[in-house]
């Protein structure tokens, strides 16, 4: 477990509104498959990203490494919750679970909230999305 103060309310629905809010941006042309991203980093600010295809199909990057992207250029580290908003309410694919787990410092508490395009919101974590991560602590 960490220190970190528990996340407000009002904190959550910021960031599922940045994310809901990010998602019509994304560039799916291939897939028509939109969605937005949005991570909440410990400086207190909301990062966002959507999904970039690409005519290379496998090329495409995902959303949530995208918002990832955007907090570490913009000098954010450790991310303290996750939102990922899409039509049908799926979960971040198995890379993306990988990548945000790097900037989690204890992901059993980082929450992840799900949106779907009705405004359904169910709540994980990302230990529970990605149990038994590879990190840099096996490096050491
Ligand atoms: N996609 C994401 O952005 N995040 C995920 O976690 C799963 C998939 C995107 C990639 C591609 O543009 C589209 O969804 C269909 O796979």
């Amino acid at each position: 477990m960490n220190n970190s103060p528990a996340i407000t309310a009002e904190t959550r629905d910021r960031l599922i509104a940045a994310a809901c809010a990010a998602r019509p941006r994304a560039y799916a042309p291939y897939s028509r498959f939109t969605v937005g991203a949005a991570l909440l980093a410990d400086d207190g600010r909301v990062y966002t990203g959507v999904n970039v295809e690409n005519a290379s199909y496998g090329l495409t990057v995902c959303a949530e490494r995208n918002a990832v992207g955007t907090m570490v250029a913009e000098d954010g580290r450790r991310i303290m919750a996750v939102a990922v908003c899409t039509e049908n309410g799926v979960t971040p694919c198995g890379a993306c679970r990988q990548v945000l787990s790097e900037f989690a410092d204890d992901q059993s508490d980082v929450p992840v909230w799900i949106i779907d395009g009705q405004g359904g919101v169910r709540e994980t974590t990302l230990a529970a999305l990605l149990p038994d991560d590879f990190g840099a602590r096996h490096l050491r």
